[in-house]
C-alpha cells in the first residue's frame, strides 16, 4: 500500500513539475544566450577541429605505399597526395587498408579516398570518381632469369600470379580466361613474386613501377622483366566516393599546385630517378620555355 501511494505521489509530482516548466518557458521572454565559454572571446565563435580526411592505402606496393621500420606508411602516393591537399588546405592521414575491401570502405565512408596507385579505369568509375591522374603505369611481367618468355602471349600455358583484383589479374584474365586454373590469385603483389621466387608460379603481372622496384630489391630472386606493347596504358588516380566533387576539386586543384611549382616533379625524382614528362616532350617545347 505505501509503495503504492509513494508512486502515484511521484506521479502526480513528476506532472505538476512538468506543468510548471512548460508554464514558465511559454511565459516569459526567450531564454537568455549561453552563457560565453570561458576561453573563447565573444565576438568570433570558436572554429570548428580541422576535419582529418582519411586516406585509404594498401601499404605493401613499394615504392608507391609501404610501411617503414617504424610502422609509418611512406611511398611515392603518400608524398603526392599529402603535398596536394597541403595545397588544397586540407589534412590528411595515411590508414593501411588491404586491397580487397579497399573500395568498400571508400564507399561506406570508412575511408575519405583511396590512394593507393589505383588505375582510373570505366568500371571502377561506376561505382567511384577519381581525381585527375597523377603518374603514367603499365602491366609488366616478372619471370625467373632462365625463363623463355619474350612476351605476354607466351604466359598462355603457365601459372602466373596476380593480386586480385588488379588490373593485372583483369589482363590475365582476358588473355587466359577468367576461370582458367592457372591464374593463381594473392592477396598483395609481394606475395605473388615470393611464390614466384619460390617456383609456385612461372610469371606475375602487375604494376611496371612495383615490379622494377621488387626485381631491383631481390637480386637473390633471379628475377627478370619482360615488357608488352600491348598492355594498355593506365593511369593512377586518387579515389572518391562517388559524388565528392567537393574534395575531388580541392585534390585536383592541389595535384595541379604541385605540378606547377615543381614539387611533383621533386617527389618523382626521389622514387624514379629523373622526371617524368619533361623527358617525353618534344625537344623544340622544352627549349622554348
Ligand atoms: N594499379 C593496379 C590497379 O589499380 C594495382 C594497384 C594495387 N595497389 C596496391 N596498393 N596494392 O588495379
Amino acid at each position: 500500500m505505501n509503495v503504492m501511494r509513494t508512486r502515484r505521489f511521484l506521479q502526480i509530482a513528476g506532472t505538476l513539475a512538468a506543468g510548471i516548466v512548460l508554464a514558465a518557458c511559454s511565459k516569459q521572454e526567450p531564454p537568455p544566450p549561453p552563457a560565453p565559454v570561458a576561453s573563447a572571446p565573444a565576438s568570433a565563435p570558436a572554429p570548428a577541429p580541422a576535419k582529418v580526411y582519411v586516406v585509404g592505402t594498401d601499404a605493401a606496393y613499394a615504392p608507391f605505399e609501404s610501411q617503414n621500420e617504424k610502422g609509418e606508411i611512406v611511398g611515392f602516393d603518400v608524398d603526392v597526395v599529402t603535398a596536394a591537399a597541403k595545397k588544397a588546405g586540407i589534412e590528411v592521414k595515411f590508414v593501411n587498408t588491404p586491397w580487397e575491401g579497399i573500395f568498400n570502405a571508400l564507399g561506406q565512408g570508412d575511408r575519405d579516398m583511396v590512394a593507393s596507385a589505383v588505375t582510373i579505369t570505366d568500371e571502377r568509375k561506376q561505382t567511384m570518381d577519381f581525381s585527375d591522374p597523377y603518374f603514367d603505369a603499365q602491366q609488366l611481367i616478372a619471370v625467373k632469369e632462365n625463363s623463355k618468355v619474350t612476351k605476354f602471349a607466351d604466359l598462355k600455358k603457365l601459372k602466373i600470379g596476380v593480386q586480385t583484383g588488379t588490373t593485372g589479374e583483369e589482363a590475365v584474365a582476358k588473355l587466359v580466361g577468367k576461370t582458367n586454373p592457372n591464374i593463381k590469385r594473392f592477396e598483395s603483389t609481394p606475395l605473388a613474386l615470393k611464390e614466384l621466387e619460390s617456383g609456385g608460379v612461372d610469371a606475375v603481372v602487375a604494376d611496371n613501377g612495383v615490379v622494377i622496384h621488387y626485381v631491383a630489391n631481390n637480386p637473390g630472386g633471379k628475377f627478370k622483366t619482360v615488357s608488352d606493347k600491348d598492355f594498355v596504358p593506365e593511369k593512377y588516380g586518387i579515389a572518391l566516393k562517388k559524388g565528392n566533387t567537393e574534395l575531388q576539386a580541392k585534390l585536383n586543384k592541389g595535384l595541379a599546385d604541385i605540378k606547377a611549382d615543381g614539387t611533383y616533379d621533386q617527389i618523382y625524382a626521389k622514387y624514379f630517378g629523373a622526371a617524368p614528362a619533361k623527358a617525353a616532350e618534344p625537344a623544340a617545347s622544352a627549349a622554348s620555355k
